[in-house]
C-alpha cells in the first residue's frame, strides 16, 4: 500500500474552509504556476472540501488521457454541464458513451470535412462582404457570429439556419449563463428558469424538424441528418430527446472554443508582424483572390497552420481538463486517492522549456520541419485533449480557423487597435477580452466572393450581416 507521504504535496496559500478557491477564481494560472514552482509536475490544491491533483507534462498527460473512464471519470466533474445538456455521450455513463461514441465522430469523416470547407468559405465570405470597405470591428463578437453561422449551415442545414438560426444561437447565451459548478441545478433561481425556458424553446424548434427529417431522409445531407439516421452500437436509432441533447451538446462543445482560438490566432498574428509577413507571402503565392481553398491548398500553406498551432499552445480555449478519480491512480511518485479530482493545466504544461524552446515567445516556426517541437511527444500539446476523449471536432475547428484567417488577411489590411487583450475565463471556454481592429478592404469584393464560394454572394444578403452592425463601426463616424 502507498504511504501517506506519496500524496501530491499541497500548494501554499490555502485558507481555512475555502482552501484555494479564492486564488483559483481570481487567478487560476497564478495558482498553477505557484504549485509548479513549489512542487514540480504533480501537486494539489483544495476547492472548499474537494482535493484536486494537478498533473503537468506528457508523462502524466498520458496517464490522464489513457486511463479508462472506470478509473478516471469524465462525466462526474462535468455534471454541471450535464444539468443543461442531459445524459449525452461524453457526459453520460460509460455504457452510454461507448454506445454513442461512433455517432459523435460520424460528422467528421474526411469526405464530410471537404464539404464543410466549401460551406466555411461561403459563410466567411458573406461575413467579409458584409463589412464596410473601411471599418473598426470588435473581433471576438464578430468571430462568434461567424462560427455560429458556419455551425448552423454545416451542422444543421441551410434551411435551419435561415429560418431559426439566429433565435436558436441567441438562446445558447441563456444556457451558457446557467453553467454553475456549485449550485444545485434545480434551484428556482432566475438564471435556471431562463435556462429551462431556453431549452424548452430550442426543443420546440427542433422537434418538428426531426419529424420532417425522419419522414424525408433523402432531402437532407448534413450533420443533423447524420444523427437522425444514425444507429448506435446496438443498432438502435436515437429518440427525440437523445437527438436534442446531442445536437445541443456538440454545438456547445464546438462554438465557444473555436471562437476563442480563432480570435487569438488573428490577434497573435497582428502582434507579431514578422510572422504575419510570412503568412501574407504564403497567401499571395497560393491564395490569390478567387482561389478556392481545398485540402491541397491548406497543405501548401503551412505557415497559417503553424500559427493556429502556436495559438493552441499559448492561448488554448480549454485551459484545464478534469477527471474524477474512481480508483486510486499513480502519477509518477505520487498516488491520487479515490474521491479526488485530477486536472491538467495547459497554462503551465504548454510552457515547459524542456519541450518548447523559449516558451513565452510566439514562434510558430517551432513546428516547422527540423524543429517540430510538438512531435517529440504526442501528449506535449493538449489543446484538443488526447486519448479516447480527444476532441471529435479538432479537424473541423482547425480548418475553420484556417479559412477565417486566410480570407481575412487575403482581403483586408488589418490593424490591431487593442494592443494587449487579456484572457477572459468562462466555464465553457476562455477567449480574448473585447478586441477592436481597423480593417481596410484591399481586393475587389466580387472577385473574391466568386472564387471562394463558386458564386457571387451579394453583400448584405445574410441574416448575420444585418445583425452584426452593433459590433462594427464605419470609419468616419464616431467609434466605440
Ligand atoms: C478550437 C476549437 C476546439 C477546442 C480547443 C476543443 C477542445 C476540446 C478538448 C480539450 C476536448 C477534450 C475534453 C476532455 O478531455 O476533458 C474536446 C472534446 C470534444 N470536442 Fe472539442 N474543441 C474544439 C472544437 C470542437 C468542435 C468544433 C466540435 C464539434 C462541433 C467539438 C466537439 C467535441 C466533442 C464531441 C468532444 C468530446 C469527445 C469525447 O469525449 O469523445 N470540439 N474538445
Amino acid at each position: 500500500m502507498p504511504s501517506m507521504s506519496s500524496l501530491p504535496p499541497l500548494v501554499s496559500g490555502g485558507l481555512p474552509g475555502v482552501g484555494h478557491a479564492l486564488a483559483f477564481y481570481r487567478n487560476m494560472p497564478g495558482l498553477m504556476w505557484r504549485g509548479y514552482r513549489e512542487h514540480g509536475r504533480v501537486f494539489a490544491y483544495r476547492l472548499f472540501t474537494q482535493r484536486v491533483a494537478v498533473v503537468i507534462g506528457p508523462e502524466h498527460h498520458r496517464t490522464f488521457f489513457t486511463q479508462t473512464d472506470k478509473t478516471l471519470d469524465m462525466a462526474k466533474p462535468y455534471a454541471f454541464i450535464r444539468a443543461i445538456f442531459g445524459d449525452l455521450a461524453f457526459l453520460g455513463s460509460t455504457e452510454k458513451y461507448k454506445a454513442q461514441r461512433p455517432l459523435i465522430h460520424l460528422p467528421f469523416r474526411r469526405e464530410k470535412l471537404a464539404r464543410y470547407l466549401t460551406i466555411m468559405q461561403e459563410r466567411v465570405q458573406v461575413w467579409l462582404d458584409s463589412l464596410p470597405d473601411e471599418a473598426e470591428i470588435e473581433l471576438v463578437s464578430q468571430i462568434g457570429r461567424v462560427v455560429q453561422d458556419v455551425a448552423g449551415y454545416a451542422f444543421m442545414g441551410a434551411d435551419f439556419q435561415e429560418r431559426v438560426g439566429r433565435e436558436f444561437w441567441d438562446l445558447y447565451a441563456d444556457l451558457s449563463a446557467a453553467l454553475d459548478p456549485f449550485l444545485p441545478p434545480h434551484w428556482p433561481l432566475p438564471k435556471f428558469r431562463r435556462r429551462d425556458r431556453a431549452k424548452a424553446r430550442m426543443a420546440a424548434i427542433l422537434r418538428p424538424m426531426i419529424a420532417e427529417r425522419r419522414a424525408h431522409p433523402e432531402r437532407y445531407d448534413d450533420f443533423f441528418q447524420d444523427f437522425v439516421t444514425a444507429r448506435d452500437r446496438h443498432g438502435r436509432p436515437l429518440d427525440d430527446d437523445e437527438l436534442i441533447s446531442l445536437i445541443l451538446g456538440i454545438n456547445f462543445a464546438g462554438h465557444e472554443t473555436t471562437t476563442g482560438q480563432a480570435a487569438w490566432t488573428i490577434i497573435q498574428l497582428l502582434q507579431n508582424p514578422w510572422y504575419l509577413e510570412l503568412v501574407q507571402e504564403e497567401i499571395a503565392r497560393h491564395l490569390p483572390p478567387g482561389t478556392p481553398i481545398d485540402h491541397q491548398t491548406m497543405r501548401a500553406m503551412p505557415h497559417i497552420n503553424w500559427a493556429i498551432r502556436e495559438t493552441e499552445r499559448m492561448r488554448p480555449s480549454a485551459e484545464m481538463l478534469m477527471r474524477y478519480v474512481m480508483e486510486e491512480t499513480r502519477f509518477g511518485d505520487f498516488v491520487v486517492p479515490e474521491g479526488w479530482l485530477v486536472q491538467t493545466a495547459a497554462v503551465v504544461a504548454h510552457f515547459l522549456p524542456e519541450l518548447f524552446a523559449e516558451p513565452f515567445t510566439y514562434d510558430p516556426l517551432r513546428f516547422a520541419p527540423g524543429r517540430e517541437e510538438d512531435k517529440a511527444d504526442r501528449f506535449a500539446l493538449i489543446g484538443f485533449g488526447g486519448g479516447i476523449h480527444k476532441c471529435a471536432g479538432m479537424n473541423f475547428a482547425n480548418q475553420e480557423m484556417f479559412v477565417i484567417t486566410a480570407l481575412l488577411f487575403q482581403q483586408f489590411d488589418v490593424e490591431l487597435l487593442t494592443p494587449s487583450p487579456n484572457v477572459e475565463r468562462g466555464l465553457g471556454a476562455s477567449r480574448p477580452t473585447p478586441t477592436w481592429l481597423r480593417l481596410r478592404r484591399k481586393v475587389n469584393r466580387d472577385r473574391a466572393s466568386a472564387g471562394a464560394s463558386g458564386a457571387i454572394v451579394p453583400a448584405g444578403e445574410s441574416r448575420m450581416s444585418k445583425r452584426a452592425t452593433s459590433t462594427f463601426k464605419t470609419v468616419g463616424r464616431s467609434i466605440r
